[in-house]
């Protein structure tokens, strides 16, 4: 009755875990849900008529030339032609993954990397090889190593506080790996929804910047930084790919959600967009630097983790590592905490044994406090 591919659709073990930490006494720790008190107001009383009218696939040009202007501000120069407007930066994944992955395409991913891209390249039948980050930076002679390997056709990458490690990676990383993927002349992806939630000075201009022949995609999202229910998110990408790109936008749903567009277009021109993201810095800024102190006194013998700059998640490997998927239930159902374990964020989950994501913009730094010191005891009774 179902197409092939339906054999290789996964369900996200988030959604269900959500769905259980939804409960008001439930520490969760494991989305990476904005915080509800930094979420704007949402007024569309000014809302122009016509826009109950169908839109154009590409996006309002009005607001395509709002992000081109974002763009410029962190080093990348684009023309408003190659901005797509997506509903949400998921779909960029969904629909680079149409353009790039047949079944068996070989496909580099980070160890750990984003779950849902995961689930979406394998739906599409990716081969995943994962090269695994080092200190929180992705060593290029470990990527090329894995290109020649597995003949890669597509890489995926997230350098700026990544989800769900937390890493940004440096200049310099970020110039090897172009280098790298340059040679190759392979297409390359970078997801970047984190960037402005930066905490001790901002990341480094994105990878592709430093490309200089292989093609690109580099996807944005608003749904950390404005509202996430709105799903407004867009891709960028090099001139070549996006003829096709476009065609495959209007096969998916024709246009993205012109409201939400209007909405995000009000905050990018009106001059608020730049003190609200201080706002949410400042605030995050906070739950981080509460879950830093709770994890020194909780867990400084019971894992290892780098002090993330930015995004919305710490990172943690165990000490003596253990699988964290059946700690999950014991948290939740015993102790009313929840995190997700990082098995989830590995294309082969045995090759990531052992690790914790916690995310730290959705507690208080009080529940904070309390969660971490309920894990540490779920970890501690498990050894
Ligand atoms: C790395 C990464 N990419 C993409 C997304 C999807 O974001 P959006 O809400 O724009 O679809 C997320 C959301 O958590 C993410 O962490």
């Amino acid at each position: 009755m179902f197409s092939e591919r339906i054999e290789r659709l996964s369900g996200s073990l988030i959604r269900e875990i959500l769905a259980a930490a939804q409960r008001p006494e439930v520490i969760s720790f494991a989305g990476g849900l904005p915080a509800a008190d930094c979420l704007p107001k949402l007024d569309f009383s000014g809302v122009p008529p016509h826009l109950a009218q169908y839109g154009t696939s590409e996006g309002e040009p009005e607001f395509r030339a709002a992000i081109v202007q974002e763009l410029a501000r962190i080093g990348l120069d684009i023309d408003a032609s190659q901005v797509l407007v997506l509903s949400g930066s998921q779909q960029a994944l969904d629909l680079a993954a149409k353009l790039f992955i047949d079944p068996k395409t070989p496909v580099i991913t980070e160890g750990p990397t984003y779950l849902a891209a995961l689930q979406v390249f394998k739906l599409f039948g990716a081969d995943i090889t994962t090269v695994q980050q080092e200190q929180g930076q992705l060593p290029p002679a470990k990527l090329a190593e894995a290109i020649a390997a597995s003949q890669a056709k597509l890489a995926y990458l997230i350098p700026s506080f990544q989800n769900p490690s937390g890493a940004c990676y440096s200049e310099e990383t970020r110039r090897g790996l172009a280098e790298v993927i340059d040679a190759a002349n392979m297409p390359v992806i970078e997801d970047d929804p984190y960037r402005a939630l930066s905490y001790d000075g901002e990341a480094p201009r994105p990878l592709v910047t430093h490309l200089k022949k292989a093609p690109w995609i580099y996807c944005g999202s608003f749904s950390k930084t404005l509202a996430p229910g709105l799903r407004i998110g867009y891709m960028v990408a090099s001139p070549e790919l996006m003829p096709y790109l476009l065609k495959l936008k209007q096969a998916a749903d024709l246009h993205t959600n012109r409201l939400g567009q209007w909405f995000n277009t009000q905050w990018l021109n009106s001059g608020d967009y730049v003190g609200h993201l201080k706002e949410l810095q400042q605030s995050y800024k906070v739950g981080r630097d509460a879950m830093q102190k709770a994890l020194e006194t909780h867990f400084a013998d019971l894992a290892d983790w780098l002090v993330p700059q930015g995004g919305l998640f710490f990172w943690l490997t165990l000490k003596q590592p253990r699988d964290t998927r059946p700690l999950l239930k014991v948290a939740l159902e015993e102790n009313n905490v929840a995190f997700m374990p990082g098995e989830a964020f590995y294309a082969q989950p045995e090759e990531g044994i052992g690790h914790l994501r916690l995310n730290f913009s959705h507690a208080s730094p009080e529940r904070i406090e309390e969660g971490i010191k309920r894990l540490a005891g779920v970890i501690r009774a498990a050894q």
